[in-house]
């Protein structure tokens, strides 16, 4: 099959699209024919290789989210079947999602309904596993209450500021210029051009803060428009004190079918849609990966595969 293998920790370039062995289907697991896979924050993290994200062995197929079709069944499934429609995510310490085919553990993957194209689900697997398990089972958000989310313009972040708004909060975000429009449209009640205005000035008005963009400023930032008792969420590091009289929490976010059967749900009943999608190939790994590492895409990078 062809993938992008990455040939060695370093830059984008360290990426190259060529030809790798097909998986096979282990016991519990299926082989999809993926159609679309999308591009994580935490895949030029991985490519980049520091701390964690170190590797001990290449080539590397890097890549989270897919989606495709069942090509092929491993002993013990009986849930799926060849030409399933399934999307997903790749369990904690696996990768592969940059190719034309993966082996996945059968239990972790949804089906795909007719109504998303495989493009969206590839786009919402991880987005929204993460928004979800930040703003439900970590923050615990209840209608009435006023949230700040980071960042609203990115992939976790824009669907985090659709599900706390259909959970009934205020929605406060953070966003360039260029998409504050695009951030409003999702749902915020309140963008802040966080070039041209200091974001502190709301005031300590907020039960909860999603830091989805991380570092010093915007983490110590973030402290001060939390009331007392509140609580911040972050999926993107920082240095620096935490605030003694608020809840710092790290989502831990589970790759299950039942939070990807939620997100479904969600977007059945109008609550979320998928986010804006640029589309690339493959064989642009590399264009993808600088885009990527600039932090400034607004939604979500997807490879059409297929
Ligand atoms: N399980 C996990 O813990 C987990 C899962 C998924 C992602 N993550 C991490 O979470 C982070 C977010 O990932 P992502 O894919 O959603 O988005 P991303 O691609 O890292 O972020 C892009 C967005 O950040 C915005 N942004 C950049 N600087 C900003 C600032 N100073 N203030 C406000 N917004 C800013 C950009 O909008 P503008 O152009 O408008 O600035 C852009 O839309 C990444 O670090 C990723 O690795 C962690």
């Amino acid at each position: 099959m062809k993938a992008v293998l990455l040939t060695n920790h370093g830059g984008p370039e360290m990426l190259r699209y060529g030809e790798t062995a097909d998986p096979v289907a282990g016991p519990g697991e299926v082989v999809v024919d993926i159609h679309a896979a999308s591009v994580n924050g935490a895949d030029y993290k991985v490519r980049r290789g520091k701390g964690r994200y170190l590797l001990n062995k290449f080539p590397h197929i890097l890549g989270r989210d897919f989606s495709g079709v069942v090509s092929a069944v491993g002993a013990g499934v009986n849930d799926l079947k060849v030409g399933d429609a399934v999307f997903g995510v790749t369990d904690v310490g696996q990768e592969g999602a940059y190719a034309e085919k993966i082996a996945i553990k059968a239990a972790i993957v949804a089906k795909k309904p007719a109504s998303l194209s495989h493009t969206e689900a590839a786009a919402l697997g991880l987005i929204s596993l993460t928004a979800l398990t930040a703003i439900e089972d970590t923050l615990h958000l209840q209608a009435g209450q006023t949230i700040l989310i980071q960042g609203g313009a990115g992939g976790v972040a824009g669907f985090a500021v659709q599900l706390a708004k259909h959970l009934g909060c205020k929605v406060i975000s953070t966003a360039s210029a260029a998409n504050l429009a695009y951030v409003r449209g999702l749902g915020a009640d309140q963008v802040i051009d966080y070039n041209a205005q200091d974001f502190t000035t709301i005031g300590p008005i907020c039960d909860a803060v999603f830091d989805t963009v991380g570092g010093d400023a915007v983490r110590a930032g973030s402290y001060k428009v939390l009331k007392p008792g509140g609580k911040l969420a972050w999926i993107s590091p920082a240095e620096g004190e935490a605030r003694a009289d608020v809840e710092t929490l790290r989502p831990d976010v589970k790759r299950d079918r039942a939070h990807l059967e939620r997100m479904l749900a969600l977007v059945a009943a109008g609550a979320v849609k998928p986010p804006a999608i640029a589309h690339y190939k493959l064989a642009d790994a590399i264009e993808a990966h600088r885009i990527s590492e600039a932090r400034h895409l607004r939604g979500k990078l997807v490879f059409d595969v297929r």
